[in-house]
């Protein structure tokens, strides 16, 4: 078993994110997870992980909605050494897994906690809620009382992140819905263009930027970046 020392990376390295991605995935036991993870940073626009660092920059106390296997939250909690984070996921065997990582990474500013989100009840603010691909697995209603969940425990200067698709072109969408129904085994998503889901936001947030991220594979990325003032 490897052990890493988040100690280890210097300032500068930390900004060498391969060699971060690189721990992080060498730090899951399972070869499946590993090769996922390889995959995934292989075909995804890597400008997304660089936006999404941006939005949190200065963000102290940050909880991840559908943090998978951890792979986003450990990477930011590398990145940002102040930050205390907190990743919830329905999925026990993912939690566990990212737990591990944890432990081993030696970081002690990051923990996963299973929690069903449509479920959520929070006893504490923050000054980032993020969520990577978890919206398009709930539906509306549960859309509609997570968004004020998180406006509601968000620090006056605190920001929702949003990562999600669209549903533009169709083509996009239904790659996307077709590796989702492969992920999930289930048929059923949830997809909220950008007009629905400025709609939904216009209720808790008065400042609502929309960033589309262009990608060579078909995928339609959306970063929403949601501030009460
Ligand atoms: C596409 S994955 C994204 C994982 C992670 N954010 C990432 O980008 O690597 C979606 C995640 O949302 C989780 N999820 C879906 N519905 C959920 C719910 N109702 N409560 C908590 N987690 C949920 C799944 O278990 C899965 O880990």
């Amino acid at each position: 078993m490897k052990i890493f020392s988040a100690n280890k990376l210097a300032v500068d390295s930390r900004y060498d994110y391969k060699q971060v991605l690189s721990r992080i995935i060498s730090s899951y036991d399972s070869a499946v997870v590993r090769a996922y993870c390889k995959v995934r940073f292989t075909i995804i626009n890597i400008n997304i992980l660089h936006i999404l660092a941006l939005c949190l920059r200065g963000k102290r106390k940050v909880l991840d909605l559908g943090c998978g296997f951890g792979l986003f939250g450990l990477y930011f909690s590398m990145l940002y050494p102040d930050i205390t984070y907190c990743g919830y996921d329905m999925d026990p065997k993912r939690i566990d897994m990212a737990n591990k990582s944890a432990k081993r990474l030696g970081m002690h500013n990051t923990i996963f906690r299973c929690q069903d989100i449509r479920d959520l009840i929070l006893n504490e603010n923050f000054d980032a809620i993020m969520t990577i691909d978890l919206m398009h697995h709930l539906d509306d209603n549960s859309k509609n009382s997570l968004l004020a969940i998180c406006a509601n425990h968000l620090a006056s200067d605190g920001r929702l992140i949003v990562k999600d698709v669209t549903t533009h072109p169709f083509h996009k969408l239904a790659f996307t819905w077709g590796l989702d129904v492969l992920m999930t085994r289930g048929f059923q998503m949830w997809y909220w263009n950008e007009t629905k889901f400025n709609a939904a936001c216009k209720k808790y947030f008065k400042r609502l930027d929309t960033f589309p991220i262009s990608d060579w594979m078909p995928y339609p990325h959306v970063v929403y970046l949601c501030e009460k003032v």
